[in-house]
C-alpha cells in the first residue's frame, strides 16, 4: 500500500451517551494503539434510550459537530440508541468530512455472514428495540434467521451508577433473560454498548447455551477494515488521547481509568450552554 496520506494523522471521533462507548474506545485503541481518540459522552443527557428521536437526533449532530472541530477524520458513533435513530442523520449531516461508522451494521453482517444462528435475540435500550432496526436489517440479509428483541432499560442507568457484578445487577440481568420473548434464542446480540461491562453476568446467567455477540470487537474490526481500505491508519504514534463529557460524574471517571490505564485527560465540556 502507498504512503499514507497526512489525513491519516488526525485523530478518530467515538461518542455515545457515558461510558458505554468506552468499551468501543477500548476495542479500538487496543486493535489500533496508534489512532488518537477523542471521547465524547453525552452524559449531561443520559440515558439517551429513553429519549425521542427527534431529541437523540439534535443533540447527536451537536457532537458530531464538536468532533469535527477537533479535526477527526472518522466518527465512530458508539451507541446502539444513536445509531439506531439518528446515524442517517449524522451521516448526512457530516457529509464529506469525516467517515461516520454506526454499531449496528458491522454486528448484523457479523452475526447473519459468519454465524449459524438460526433464532437471535437482541436486547437494547427502548429507543434500539423500539426502532425495529436490528431484525429489519437482520431478515433482510438472511430470510432464514427468526428474530426477538426485548428493550431492557434499566440496564444502561445501571451500569452507569457502577451497578454491576454485584446482588443488584444479577436480581434484574436475571429477572430480564429469562423473560418468556427469548426462551427459544440461540444467540444474543448485546444491542447496547453498555452491555459489554455485565457480559461476565449474562454469560454465567446462560452458562454456554446460547452464543453471545457484543459490538465492541467487531466494531473495532470494522472501524479498522475502513480505515486500511481508505489508506488513513495512523502511521505514527497516537498524541494524547482527549476524553469529554457533558456533565461530570465520578462513574464515568472511573471507567476511563479502568480501561485506559490512568492515561486519560478529563474535561467537562457543555456543548449546550
Ligand atoms: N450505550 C447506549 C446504547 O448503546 C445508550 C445507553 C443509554 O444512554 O440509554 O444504546
Amino acid at each position: 500500500m502507498s504512503k499514507p496520506p497526512s489525513e491519516a494523522s488526525r485523530p478518530l471521533g467515538i461518542f455515545d451517551s457515558g461510558i458505554g462507548g468506552l468499551t468501543v474506545a477500548n476495542a479500538i485503541h487496543k486493535l489500533m494503539p496508534k489512532e488518537s481518540l477523542i471521547y465524547f459522552g453525552d452524559t449531561a443527557h443520559l440515558p439517551y434510550g429513553d429519549k425521542s428521536p427527534e431529541a437523540i437526533k439534535k443533540w447527536s449532530v451537536v457532537i458530531a459537530d464538536f468532533l469535527i472541530k477537533h479535526d477527526c477524520k472518522a466518527i465512530v458513533i458508539a451507541c446502539n440508541s444513536i445509531s439506531s435513530v439518528a446515524f442517517a442523520e449524522v451521516k448526512k449531516h457530516v457529509g464529506k468530512k469525516a467517515i461516520v461508522i454506526n454499531v449496528i451494521d458491522p454486528v448484523v453482517n457479523f452475526v447473519c455472514d459468519e454465524t449459524s444462528s438460526k433464532h437471535v435475540g437482541i436486547i437494547g435500550t427502548k429507543a434500539t428495540v423500539k426502532s425495529d432496526v436490528y431484525p429489519k436489517k437482520i431478515i433482510a440479509k438472511s430470510k432464514k434467521v427468526a428474530v426477538t428483541s426485548l428493550a431492557t432499560p434499566l440496564l444502561a442507568p445501571m451500569i452507569e451508577e457502577g451497578f454491576f457484578n454485584n446482588k443488584i445487577s444479577k436480581t434484574i440481568i436475571n429477572d430480564y433473560l429469562s423473560r418468556a420473548k427469548l426462551k427459544k434464542i440461540d444467540s444474543l446480540i448485546l444491542g447496547c454498548t453498555h452491555y459489554p461491562l455485565i457480559r461476565p453476568e449474562i454469560e454465567q446467567y446462560y452458562k454456554g447455551r446460547i452464543t453471545i455477540f457484543d459490538s465492541a470487537s467487531i466494531v473495532a474490526q470494522h472501524v479498522k477494515d475502513v480505515l486500511e481500505n481508505k489508506n488513513l491508519l495512523n502511521p505514527k504514534k497516537a498524541r494524547k488521547h482527549l476524553f469529554y463529557i457533558s456533565d461530570y460524574t465520578a462513574s464515568f471517571e472511573q471507567s476511563t481509568k479502568i480501561f485506559f490505564k490512568g492515561k486519560i485527560k478529563l474535561e467537562q465540556k457543555n456543548l449546550w450552554k
